[in-house]
């Protein structure tokens, strides 16, 4: 029923939860998980700012991305293993975009059977019921969404 699942991790806590349930999925006949990395560029614009960005600024904020993308490669390999080795075939992909956006449009494009997340994220705030993604992802996946509680 489950075959296919995307992953969107962010690297939190919450959503190392979420990698542990998918291990127990692969009981249940799930058999091919795509792990995803999105690098946040509208956090990227906030804090360096693009609009008057000029050539040096855009060679710099796409040596800052290659980093993160870099950093993010890194972080996702332990993750593939833990997967293989519970008898998973993975495919790993960084992207960058607005995650929320990112996370739809790999979804499609991937034509996965369910997407797991965490409720929450690396901001993790108390008073909210949902993080942004996760909101936002539940509310405009025509796919089913399993959502691993903080
Ligand atoms: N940049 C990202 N790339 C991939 N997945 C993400 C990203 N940001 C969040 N997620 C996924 O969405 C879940 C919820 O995160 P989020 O809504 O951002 O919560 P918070 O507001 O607490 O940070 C995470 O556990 C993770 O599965
Ligand atoms: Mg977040």
């Amino acid at each position: 029923m489950f075959e296919k699942i995307l992953f969107p991790t962010d690297f939190s806590d919450v959503s190392k939860k979420a990698s542990a349930f998918i291990m127990g999925m692969r009981e249940a006949g799930a058999k091919e998980v795509v792990v995803l990395r999105v690098i946040d560029q509208k956090r990227s614009e906030l804090t360096h700012g693009t609009s008057w960005a000029g050539k040096d600024e855009l060679k710099f904020f796409d040596s800052v991305n290659k980093q993160l993308e870099q950093e993010a490669k890194e972080e996702l390999k332990p993750i593939k293993s833990k997967l293989r080795r519970a008898g998973f075939a993975v495919k790993l992909r960084v992207e960058r975009g607005v995650p929320k956006t990112r996370i739809l449009e790999v979804e499609k494009e991937e034509d996965v059977s369910v997407t797991v997340l965490g409720s929450h994220g690396r901001s993790n705030i108390a008073e909210m019921l949902l993080g942004s993604v996760s909101e936002h992802v539940i509310r405009h996946c025509k796919k089913p969404v399993i959502v691993i509680k903080r």
